[in-house]
């Protein structure tokens, strides 16, 4: 009988990448099935996020719930991989001794294995190394492709910037060579995939070679776009800082390229954008914006802003919000600051109350929300080109599509073979999380 994996991700993109590549993985390797009932489960992992403070502590209530499983099941292993992981190591089962196996992003492909050392040895395991770019070279191409998927190009981060933990967790900045892109890419694109979303901290500042020569996202892009059965390409996130010119001029060079960027500005105030040490002031990020938007109209933006930064006043509250208003982004995530271990950011003295930060951060969610939903209703009446994901989850008599701007838009049809095929829908209606609408031609 197969062994059963249950594997729940927290956090970003880039983990549940790497979940679906540690799947494949111990399916491949070690004849695992997947199973979504952590009740059947032998071997359980949680892909951790330590970005903000509650994404660890739910760690350790997780781990709490799995710990009694195990005591009906003595047999079923427990791993956390990812960024806790990564910071925490061996403390991990000093808290959580039912804890079996840790491991790092950068060094999953080794799941395999001390799943083994700890079978033989009936002895926790750790191993939170980062060899570089070493996994890669375990991971094989999926059999049934996605209509949309992601693709690793560049790991780790050299940014430093002074809030974030991800240079300590992921490791240096690192680049795959365009030829093992391009070699995943023609294999999921062989299997079904026609939208490839690329992934890095900072996937602008891609620093792959190409035949030998110094490569760059422009021309990963380029060459891509050239690929059979390629559609879409999209990629998150970009530092605005790296946003080079050649990247702006893709969007006049290549149709396959989504009308929209995330791009994570974090704050509209300049002293506050140099403690956070981002490396632009709110003026260039804005004439970022309209480079872009001069070489193709209709596009779109998305970004992240942290909210309380430590002593952030009114007044550069108030820069933030005035650059919502100049940008009217698209969709946007927002946080309120939290203070990362090992980070220059939490050596800052912070003299906001988190009442004041929360009172903020609920004004700035408001506005993104009111752009966001305004952006959805200037939709309504428009035809839009979308790419067929599957069936609605809530409807099996609609398919669920999503638009360039990554929205979702459900129409009714039962048509299955339009899943991975580019449609135009009419919109009719905008939901606040998703756009209704009905095949058009
Ligand atoms: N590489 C991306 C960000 C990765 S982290 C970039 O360059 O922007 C994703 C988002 O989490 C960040 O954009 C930021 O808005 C948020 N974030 C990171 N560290 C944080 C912290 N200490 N507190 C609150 N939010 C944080
Ligand atoms: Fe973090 Fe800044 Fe890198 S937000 S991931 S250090 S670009």
């Amino acid at each position: 009988m197969p062994k059963k994996l249950y594997i729940k991700t927290h956090g970003c993109q880039m983990n549940e990448y790497d979940s679906e590549k540690m799947s494949k993985l111990l399916v491949d390797k070690k004849n695992f099935e997947i199973t979504s009932s952590e009740q059947d489960a032998d071997l359980i992992i949680l892909n951790t996020c330590s970005i903000r403070e509650k994404a660890q502590e739910r760690v350790f209530h997780q781990i709490g719930r799995w710990r009694k499983i195990k005591e009906k099941k003595p047999n079923l292993k427990i791993a956390i991989g990812g960024c806790v992981a990564s910071q925490e190591g061996e403390k991990i089962i000093k808290r959580a001794p039912e804890v079996d196996i840790v491991f790092g992003p950068q060094s999953l492909h080794k799941l395999p294995e001390l799943y083994d050392q700890q079978e033989k040895y009936k002895k926790s395991q750790t191993d939170i190394s980062f060899p570089k770019l070493e996994k890669f070279s375990h991971f094989t191409a999926p059999e049934h492709g996605t209509p949309s998927a992601f693709v690793s190009i560049v790991e780790g981060c050299n940014k430093y910037c002074s809030f974030c933990v991800v240079p300590k967790t992921r490791g240096h900045e690192v680049s795959r060579t365009c030829e093992d892109i391009l070699e995943e890419v023609s294999a999921l694109a062989d299997n079904g995939t026609s939208e490839i979303h690329f992934l890095g901290q900072n996937v602008n500042n891609f620093k792959g070679t190409f035949k030998g020569h110094p490569s760059s996202l422009a021309e990963l892009i380029k060459l891509t776009a050239k690929i059979e059965n390629i559609k879409r390409i999209r990629f998150t996130t970009s530092h605005p800082h790296e946003f080079k010119d050649d990247l702006v001029d893709v969007y006049g060079e290549v149709p396959e390229l989504v009308s929209h960027v995330h791009l994570p500005v974090q704050s509209g105030s300049d002293r506050i954008l140099k403690l956070m040490r981002r490396r632009y002031t709110a003026e260039k990020y804005l004439s970022l914006i309209e480079k872009i938007k001069s070489v193709r109209t209709d596009m779109s933006f998305s970004s992240d802003f942290i909210v309380g930064f430590p002593g952030e006043t009114d007044e550069d509250f108030q820069n933030t919000m005035d650059l919502v208003h100049q940008v009217k982004f698209d969709e946007s995530y927002s946080f309120i600051y939290s203070a990362r271990p090992n980070t220059p950011a939490s050596e800052m003295s912070d003299d906001v109350s988190h009442e004041l930060k929360k009172e903020r951060l609920d004004i700035l969610q408001a506005t993104l929300r009111r752009y966001a939903f305004g952006y959805s209703r200037k939709l309504v009446g428009k035809k839009i080109e979308c790419l067929v994901m599957g069936r609605s989850k809530k409807d099996p008599g609609q398919l669920q599509s999503r638009s360039i701007c990554d929205r979702v838009v459900n129409f009714r049809h039962d048509d299955i073979d339009l899943v991975g095929q580019l449609v135009n829908i009419q919109i009719n209606e905008a939901l606040p999380n998703s756009l209704r609408g009905e095949l058009g031609n």
